[in-house]
């Protein structure tokens, strides 16, 4: 019998769109599962966008006003895919609301907020599940299968990075995304929480760090009011204002286990696509893994191999999930399938009522690492992370 779960999507933009095709083919690529979401409500306060929704999507309705969503039953699960300045709000009533939550990542628009979201959650008890994509990769997950058996040794080293295209082009428009007023930190918090994310979760818990940070287009031009987008260009000799957060974050870090790592992200670079990666050492062996060739992974297990060096692995239907979406060997996955594979594995937990990873504490914990690398900007040191949780049960 198919397992009914009613969605709620606020906010329909790029992820929104995504997370929303990824949901509706859940019961066709795995329908083993028998899980059979249920599309009932789009909140987005752009009419076009809940038209698209509703004509094109399949959700039953569309409102301009998200808390609609909230007081209705069939709603047992609101994913939050609007902007970041609104995640707390939306979060926090939602967990109100009783909702089991998915919420894009940074999860808050800074540390602060994804710590009082955590809370709310956690009083709440509600299910969370949160968008860190890039560890669903299958040859990620074979990673760290290999790293839990062993195979790499103790891991010695680290370096994960995340260069991004999106602000490299100098005319690129001064839009809210570049202002701290409006979007809080830059790459901190849209790019480190990936590589975050995937350093804790193949390393284990990040305890120090020191951290550097630069904004290396200082200037772009100025958007007219209520024109444009964010992919927009302005003309070389427009008016310009001020960039006020970063491009760039670069750290060196200590985890728990003793590994030692760098991090390092910016939206402003020439080359990097879309070069969500990272490389691994340890005592026994090696991997490198990039999201821009994410059904490749270099292997290097010299126990195991005839010759020395690395070893260029193709993902393929042996690995976990990957056969459902594409049979065979060498058949690419592509980023939407990484959504795919996220979605499903969250309505498994709602289904199942257990808690889920990553959640809102994974939330937290690569927040307090992104909050002690922002105090390392100002006091130019090692700064420890520590958690900022709030502890406490009271409403
Ligand atoms: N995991 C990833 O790889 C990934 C990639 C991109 C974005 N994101 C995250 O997803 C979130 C959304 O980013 P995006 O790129 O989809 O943005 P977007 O601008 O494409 O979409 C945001 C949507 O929210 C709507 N919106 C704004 N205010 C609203 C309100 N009050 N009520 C309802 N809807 C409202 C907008 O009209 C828009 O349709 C961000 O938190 C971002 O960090 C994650």
């Amino acid at each position: 019998m198919p397992s009914s779960i009613g969605i709620g999507v606020i906010g329909f933009g790029w992820m929104g769109q995504a997370h929303s095709r990824s949901y509706r083919s859940i019961p066709s690529y795995f329908p083993e599962t028998g899980i059979a979401p249920r599309l009932v409500a789009v909140a987005d306060t752009v009419p076009e966008r809940i038209d698209l929704a509703v004509n094109n999507f399949g959700f039953e309705s569309g409102t301009t006003d998200w808390r609609q969503l909230l007081e209705r039953d069939e709603i047992d699960v609101i994913d939050i895919t609007a902007p970041n300045a609104l995640h707390q709000e939306l979060a926090e009533a939602a967990a109100a609301a009783g909702k089991h939550i998915f919420c894009e990542k940074p999860v808050g628009i800074e540390p602060k907020a994804t710590a009082a979201i955590e809370r709310a959650a956690r009083i709440a008890g509600v299910i969370t599940g949160c968008g860190y994509n890039y560890r669903w990769a299958p040859l990620v997950q074979y990673t760290r299968q290999l790293i839990n058996e062993g195979r790499f040794g103790e891991l010695t080293h680290y370096r994960g990075r995340f260069f991004s295209m999106y602000g490299r082009d100098r005319l690129g428009l001064l839009s809210w995304r570049f202002l701290q007023d409006e979007a809080g930190y830059g790459v901190l918090s849209d790019l480190m929480a990936h590589a975050i994310d995937m350093a804790q979760y193949l390393c284990g818990p990040v305890a120090r760090v020191v951290s550097v940070k630069e904004i290396f287009v200082k200037e772009r031009p100025l958007p007219n009011p209520g024109e444009g987008t964010h992919y927009d260009r302005g003309k070389p000799d427009d008016p310009t204002g001020a960039v006020t957060n970063e491009d760039y974050v670069g750290a060196m870090v200590e985890f728990a286990s003793g590994t030692r790592g760098t991090l390092e992200v910016d939206r402003s670079i020439f080359g990097p696509q879309s070069s969500m990666a990272f490389e691994l050492n340890g005592a026994k062996g090696a991997a490198a893994w990039d999201h821009e060739k994410l059904n490749q992974l270099q292997l290097y297990l010299p126990e195991e191999q005839a010759v020395d060096g690395f070893i260029e692995v193709l993902a393929g239907d042996a690995l976990p999930h990957q056969g459902n979406i594409v049979p065979g060997g060498g058949n690419s996955l592509g980023y939407e399938d990484m959504k795919i594979i996220e979605a499903l594995e969250f309505l498994k937990s709602v289904e199942a009522g257990r808690q889920h990873h990553p959640d809102f504490t994974d939330a937290l914990a690569n927040a307090s690492v992104a909050a002690a690398m922002a105090r390392s900007w100002e006091s130019e040191r090692w700064e420890d992370v520590v958690s900022l949780r709030i502890e406490g049960s009271e409403a």
